[in-house]
Parts: structure tokens; sequence; C-alpha cells
């Protein structure tokens, strides 16, 4: 059984107070970090092989090397600590446990783009961890870690200020460009890309925006090296992850392993398994979003990014839901589907509108009054909406949605009334009212 590695979970008690963290080597990574240039720091984190833990898995290297060089113009970072995906709670851990691991990542960060300015975006009802994360960082002024006096404490000519921001209590917030315009005071709409945040970002500047636990993980990669680093986990998509793991099982929680730890190993072993006893129907490998696995297809699944795609899921956030053999799947298509239509910022229609449908079909299949046309209606509408809107919300409310249907088709199937008969094709105002328009204004 792997154990935890703790490179972003604490290994000590209390290693929240900046003494203790200070103790046990804290901050002594950033002095590693400032004795390079920049670029050799985004090589570094290139080399570990450190994807994006907020969802995309993007390699984290790549995107500090997107950022313009020089310091005409004002450069900004933001941490994305929006964390509100049903099944994610794991960068919550790290703002309890870790802050200023967080911070020092944000400090080498900085160093690695020439930011002198970072906002910690955390979701607006985590109030306790605004409260926590608060702390950490008026702590790290204190001590003169942060702001300008680290250039006493550290040596060199550079310095970055940390501002923690108190998120506008949306799901949509945590989506990058949404996130930019909540932190300049604008309702959170995501943005059209092109143009990059890297080329025009917060204020119009370039910026970067990194998860929590994306940035907490690279104080880890200097401590240990970038190679020691990419030895760990799967190759493609290496190093420890934070699964957080909710539903039905014994003992749910967050937990740091290699990437690519075998599913069952972490629902039997580290979770006790499912109480009572019972058989897995489906799991949600990686937060609501995600397309779900059967619980007849999850031994031998390997948790990481490449392994996951080859099966036509995702890591995501990589909280794992776990659903018994008593749970009803339609409902809990509907629960996800009303999610993501209440969450929906209306600016496009396929989303505005087909997270809509989708919950109106849901909620009549959940009823007992559809038929299995409106099965491939719902499955219709969600393939009309992935791909077609202006964020990735859209494909976050279509893929479980689809992902559902493909595989517990029978479960749909069997909560359906018998298929509507028409007698005949009668003339409505001069149009005919066949199956299909009645379907169609039925939704
Ligand atoms: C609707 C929506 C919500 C999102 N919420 C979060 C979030 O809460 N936290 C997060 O880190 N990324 C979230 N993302 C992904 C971000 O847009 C972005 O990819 C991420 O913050 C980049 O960080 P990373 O490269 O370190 O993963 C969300 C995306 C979408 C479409
Ligand atoms: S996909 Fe949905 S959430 Fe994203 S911009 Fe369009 S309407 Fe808004």
């Amino acid at each position: 059984m792997y154990t935890a590695p703790h490179l972003v979970l604490p290994k000590v008690d209390n290693l929240r107070d900046i003494n203790v963290y200070m103790a046990n080597g804290g901050y002594e990574q950033y002095k590693k970090a400032i004795r390079m240039t920049s670029d050799e720091v985004i090589d570094t984190v290139k080399r570990s092989g450190l994807r994006g833990r907020g969802g995309a898995c993007f390699p984290t290297g790549l995107k500090w090397s997107f950022m313009p060089k020089g310091n005409d113009k004002p450069k900004y970072l933001a941490i994305n600590g929006d964390e509100s995906e049903p099944g994610s709670f794991k960068d919550r851990q790290i703002f309890e446990y870790n802050p200023h691991q967080l911070i020092e990542g944000i400090m080498i960060a900085g160093y690695a783009m020439g930011i002198a300015k970072a906002f910690i975006y955390i979701r607006g009802e985590y109030h306790a961890w605004v409260s926590m994360m608060e702390k950490a960082v008026q702590e790290a002024y204190d001590k003169g870690v942060i702001g300008e006096r680290m250039k006493t404490t550290f040596g060199g000519d550079y310095a970055i200020d940390i501002v923690v921001h108190k998120g506008a209590g949306a799901y949509i917030c945590g989506e990058e460009t949404s996130l930019m315009n909540s932190l300049e005071g604008d309702r959170a709409y995501p943005r059209f890309k092109p143009p990059f945040p890297a080329n025009k970002g917060l204020w119009g500047m370039p910026t970067t925006i990194n998860n929590v636990e994306t940035i907490a993980t690279v104080p880890a990669i200097f401590a240990i090296g970038a190679e020691a680093y990419a030895s760990i986990g799967a190759p493609g998509h290496t190093g420890t992850i934070l699964f957080g793991i909710s539903g039905h099982v014994n003992k749910p929680q967050v937990i740091e392993l290699p990437t690519g730890t075998p599913l069952t190993e972490i629902i039997y072993d580290h979770c006790g398994g499912v109480p009572g006893g019972k058989r897995i129907k489906a799991i949600i490998p990686g937060g609501s979003s995600m397309p779900p696995l059967r619980g007849d297809e999850i031994d031998g699944v390997l948790m990481d990014e490449e392994s996951l795609k080859k099966l036509g899921t995702h890591i995501g956030t990589a909280g794992i839901m776990v659903m018994d053999e008593d749970t009803d799947i339609v409902k809990v298509t509907l629960r996800i589907a009303r999610f993501y239509h209440h969450e929906s910022c209306g600016q496009c229609t396929p989303c505005r509108e087909g997270c809509g449908w989708m919950e109106k079909v849901l909620h009549r299949l959940d009823h007992g009054e559809a038929t299995s046309s409106d099965i491939d209606l719902l499955y219709n509408v969600a393939s009309n909406i992935e791909g077609n809107t202006i964020c990735a919300l859209g494909d976050a409310a279509a893929w479980p949605v689809k992902g559902f249907i493909e595989k517990f088709r029978d479960e749909f199937e069997a909560r359906c009334k018998p298929e509507r008969s028409f007698i005949s094709l009668n003339v409505v105002h001069g149009r005919r009212n066949t199956a299909s328009t009645l379907v169609s204004t039925t939704v």
C-alpha cells in the first residue's frame, strides 16, 4: 500500500504557526530559488513535470513561461482557492494546515515571473479559512518574509505583496477569467479567450492564475529536487496529489498520495471500503463535472490524468465521489444538473438554456413522467452544450449527464413510462404536430 509522502500536507503538528514552519525548514526553499535565475526556476518546475491541480492539468512551468519578461508594466499572480466544485475540498486543508508553504510557493512563483503582487482568492463561504490565511499572511509580514522587508531578510532586490481576497460566493468565480473580473470588483462573468491572462489579465496586465495546491507544491519540488519529484507517481502526471474522497466510504478524507495510485487501494485500504460491505455502483473520479465510471470497471484503474483519459474521464480536482449499489443514478444526475443550472452565469445561450432543459428533463425522468425518447433528448441537449460555450462550465454540466446516460442507460430506461403513441398527424395552426415538435415544445 502506498503511504502518504507529505510533500504538501503537513508532516509535523502545528505547521500553520510560522515559527514551527521555519523551525522545520520553512522559507529555505525560497532562499534556494533566489540563488537561481528566474529562467532556471521556471526550468526546475518544468523538469518536475508538475501539472496544475485546479482541474485542467496544464503544465505549470510552461504556463509560467508564457508571462512576458521585464518590469515595464505591473504583473499579477492570482491564486485560485475558490474550490466550489461539489466533491472538492482539498485546498482548504492547505489553508488550514500548511498556509506558509503556499506563501513560500507564491514567493518562488513571483520571483520566477517577476511579479510584485499576488492575490489569494478564497471561496466566499470559507469564512474560517479566509481568517486562517489572513493570519498566516500577517505573520509572514510581521516576520519580514514578504513585503519590502523580505529584501533585508533574504537579500536580493525582489519583494512581493500578498492580499487575501474573499470570493463572491459562486462556483463560476473559480473559472480563471471570471475570477479576475471578480477581483476587479465586477460581476464574475467569464471572459472570451484569447486574449489569454498572460497577455491581458487583471486590469489588462499580464497575469498568471494557479490553483492553491499547485503553488503549495512548488517549495516541495525545490526541497527534494525536480528529478526526485518527477520520479514520484505516474510518468505523465508526476508527483503527489491531494485526493478528497467522499460519499459511500467508511473513512471519507483528504489524503496525499502519488498520482497513479490504484483507485481500489484508495477506496478500500485508505478509506476502509464501503459501509455495510456493499458493492460500488459508480464513482466520479475528480469532482462533479467529470464523467463517471461504473463500479464494475474500477479494478486496475490508476488515478492519474493519462490513465483516466484512456477511460474517457479525467482526474479533475481529484475529488473522488463513491456511490454504493443502492444509489439512485437518476437522482444523482438530476442533483448534479440542478447545481450547474443554478451556477450558470447566463452569458451564453447553450449553457443558460441547456442547463435548465437538462434539469427539467431529468426532473421528468425522476418523477416517472418521461419516455425513453426523453433520454435521447437529454443526451442531445448535453451534446449541444458541450464545446459551444464561452467557458468550461458548459462542458462541466454536460459531461456527467452524458456519462451517466452512457454508463447507466438501463437505470434511466427503467424510470420511463411507455412511449406516447400518435393516432394521427394533426395540423395545428398550419403546423404539423409531429412527435418531434411535441418533444421539442415540451422540454
Ligand atoms: C466553472 C469553473 C470553475 C472552476 N473552479 C476552480 C476552482 O475553484 N479552483 C481552481 O483552482 N480552478 C478552478 N477552475 C479552473 C481554472 O479556470 C484554472 O484552470 C485553474 O485555476 C488554473 O490553475 P492550475 O493551472 O494551477 O490548475 C474552474 C474552471 C471552471 C470552468
Ligand atoms: S458556459 Fe455558462 S457559465 Fe460559462 S460563460 Fe457561458 S453561460 Fe456563463
